[in-house]
């Protein structure tokens, strides 16, 4: 697929058939996560791949009741996969924390590969990390940053709306509308 058509056409998926995937194609979205940039390559990420009905279980009471995504989480993707950061293997600049950003660069891979395989994903952030960490065994120094379902969608969500390049794009300097 083509890359634009990718970042075009992704969405994010809360409605998942029940069919499993197959082991080589998990494997193919998780190498494009590894892949991804990050602070001086120090690649602070790891990923808990989720498949036991129990455990996705037990995760997705980590998730408060009204995220649309719970019932992914909980019962219908047959994968979950987690995203979890070590602070201390990445940087802080200024007070910017860095893990952040190299954590979401590589769920960002991982969401576009799948969605080039047919896959759907949605980033879940709005959980309590506490209780993730203790359903996965997540050591202290990690954050868990991230959820995010995989599986074959169920639904094809039309887009969401995105600002107008005029927006958000300045020429030169801050305030100085953007021109093509
Ligand atoms: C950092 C982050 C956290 C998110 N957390 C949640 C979440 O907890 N639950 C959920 O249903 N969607 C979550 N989303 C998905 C956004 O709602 C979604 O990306 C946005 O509405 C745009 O829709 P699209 O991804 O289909 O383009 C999250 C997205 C990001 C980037």
């Amino acid at each position: 697929m083509d890359l634009y058509q990718a970042l075009q056409g992704r969405r994010s998926i809360r409605k998942y058939k029940p069919d499993p995937i197959p082991a080589d194609l998990l494997e193919k979205v998780l190498d494009a996560a590894r892949m991804a940039p990050s602070w001086k390559n120090l690649q602070c990420w790891k990923f808990i791949v989720v498949q036991d009905p129990a455990r996705k279980e037990q995760l997705a009471e980590s998730l408060p009741a009204a995220n649309p995504a719970l019932k992914a989480v909980r019962e219908q993707a047959p994968v979950v996969i987690a995203l979890c950061a070590d602070p201390q293997q990445s940087g802080i600049q200024d007070g910017k924390e860095y893990y952040l950003l190299d954590a979401g660069l590589a769920m960002l891979q991982l969401m576009l590969a799948a969605y080039a395989e047919g896959l759907g994903t949605c980033w879940v952030c709005w959980f309590d990390e506490a209780k993730a960490r203790a359903v996965l065994q997540v050591p202290d120094r990690y954050r868990v940053v991230g959820l995010t379902p995989l599986g074959v969608p169920e639904h094809a969500p039309s887009p969401r709306p995105r600002q107008e390049l005029e927006e958000i794009v300045y020429m030169e300097e801050w305030g100085r509308p953007y021109k093509k």
